[in-house]
């Protein structure tokens, strides 16, 4: 019987994949995306490892493993390498994506300045000319004679380049703008992107050479030809941050050389991006004095507490039907929250608007935020100040209890080093809590939501 080609159609999209073609994704919903891919009866991995090693199948006992540690560059932003789990590793393959205009570029070139002392740099370009980028770089003052600044799309052309150049770190900024010239999709499509990485990284592997690819995010906030690249690549890390302010945070979604949960603070401004080595005090900076309504609260990112203020609003409506809004907190979560506040403490919001503000644009998902929230709203409620030298954390329960957090000892040094004198935490964290910890502030420790609003008053 003659050899059947087998093939498969794939969304440029969002890449789903089915053995038939159809017109509609019916996954991502976009027209006329698919394409079809013949498959390879050997796998790409399979045909790799005959290349690498003529003995398949052969298992070895893991101490019998050579490795010879890790290698990492240090970029001279730690934010960076802490976000990296400590450095740029020799030969690894790291994707930085973010929305457009962010800062992705400006990042990248500023971590060209520093490794640039002794390490030679490719930057390939195939978004602005050298000539553009000559003029941000003087912007950034970045001048080191050993970065290389390359406008090319052609991913051949860059690899041949590589091969013969063997620069120490490669970025390609970005991958939906170089292409293979052998495939006859267009540029920035799933193929593209998916095969222009896989061809760069096995010549970057080859030679051990780390790149950092850039890759745009679609409208619905995935990277173009999204889950595809988070496979092959070694770390993703995605920048964030609000239009309308100036801070930026570096967070890690995968990372096969370190923890996930670390972030990066940034500040952007004129000459480029500034780390923010004490993000507390940034977000706590011009906090309004015996007003009502604002309380602090604590939320873990990865290992670093941050603080930030809680901001709530509760004015007469003059609707049928009373406005809730929420910026920087789940709003489900804080209609949850009046639920509990009403049923079990007695404070109605019936007839009342409510607003609630996470100051500084950072977004609060983790429960601890919960007891801050509700002393916000009880204190514009009630227009009682809240004292400002006290901060407060735990998460709430339908009965109105106050459930213990993680990192409760981080969240209180925290808070001490920035200047509070008296936390309000849930009464299962205080025993955790050391007696040393316990004479440098004071810890309340309450089990309801009641005698946490008598705890941050007087
Ligand atoms: P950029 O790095 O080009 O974003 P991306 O590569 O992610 O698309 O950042 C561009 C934005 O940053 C632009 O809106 C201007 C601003 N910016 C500054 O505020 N200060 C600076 O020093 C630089 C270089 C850019
Ligand atoms: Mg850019």
């Amino acid at each position: 019987m003659a050899n059947k080609i087998k093939s498969v159609f794939v969304c440029n999209s969002c890449g789903y994949e089915n053995p038939k073609w159809y017109g509609r994704c019916p996954q991502c919903g976009e027209w006329d995306t698919f394409e079809e891919r013949i498959i390879n009866d050997e796998p790409a991995s399979i045909s790799k490892l005959k290349s690498n090693s003529g003995k398949r199948g052969l298992a070895q006992q893991i101490k019998d493993i050579q490795s010879d540690g890790e290698h990492r560059y240090l970029t001279g932003l730690s934010e960076f390498d802490r976000v990296l789990g400590g450095g740029i590793v020799k030969g690894s393959l790291v994707l930085l994506s973010g929305d457009p205009g962010i800062g992705k570029s400006t990042i990248l070139l500023q971590v060209c300045q520093h490794l640039g002392e002794n390490l030679k740099i490719l930057y390939v370009s195939g978004e602005e000319s050298a000539h553009q980028i000559k003029l941000r770089a003087d912007r950034l003052g970045v001048d080191s004679p050993n970065v290389f600044i390359m406008s090319e799309t052609d991913v051949e052309i860059i690899c041949e380049h590589i091969k013969s150049d063997k620069p120490d770190l490669v970025i390609i900024d970005s991958i939906q703008t170089v292409m293979l010239s052998e495939l006859s999709s267009s540029c920035g499509s799933l193929t593209q992107v998916r095969e222009s990485t896989n061809f760069i990284m096995r010549t970057a592997k080859d030679f051990n050479i780390p790149v950092i690819i850039v890759g745009h995010v679609n409208k619905d906030g995935n990277i173009a030809g999204p889950k595809v690249l988070e496979h092959i690549v070694d770390a993703v890390l995605y920048i964030e941050g609000e239009r309308n302010y100036n801070y930026r945070i570096l967070r890690a979604v995968k990372n096969r050389y370190g923890s996930t949960n670390e972030i990066g603070v940034f500040e952007m401004l004129d000459n480029g991006l500034r780390e923010v080595l004490n993000p507390s005090m940034m977000m706590l900076e011009g906090r309004p004095k015996n007003s009502s309504g604002s309380c602090v609260a604590c939320t873990m990112e990865g290992s670093r507490p941050i603080l930030a203020e809680v901001q709530g609003l509760v004015t007469p409506t003059s609707f049928g039907n009373p406005r809730r809004m929420t910026n920087g907190f789940d709003f489900n979560r804080m209609n949850m929250i009046l639920a509990v506040l009403e049923k079990r403490g007695g404070y109605f919001f019936a007839n009342m608007d409510v607003y609630l503000n996470v100051v500084g644009g950072l977004k609060l998902l983790e429960p601890a935020a919960d007891l801050s929230v509700a002393l916000a709203l009880v204190s514009s409620l009630k227009d009682t100040v809240v004292r400002e030298d006290v901060l407060a954390f735990g998460e709430i329960g339908l009965a109105g209890e106050i459930r213990s957090v993680s990192h409760c000892e981080q969240r209180i040094r925290e808070a001490t080093r920035l200047g509070f004198t008296r936390v309000v935490i849930p009464k299962d964290n205080l025993k955790s809590v050391s007696k040393e910890l316990q004479k440098e502030i004071e810890v309340i420790g309450v089990k309801y939501i009641s005698q946490a609003f008598d705890a941050i008053i007087n």
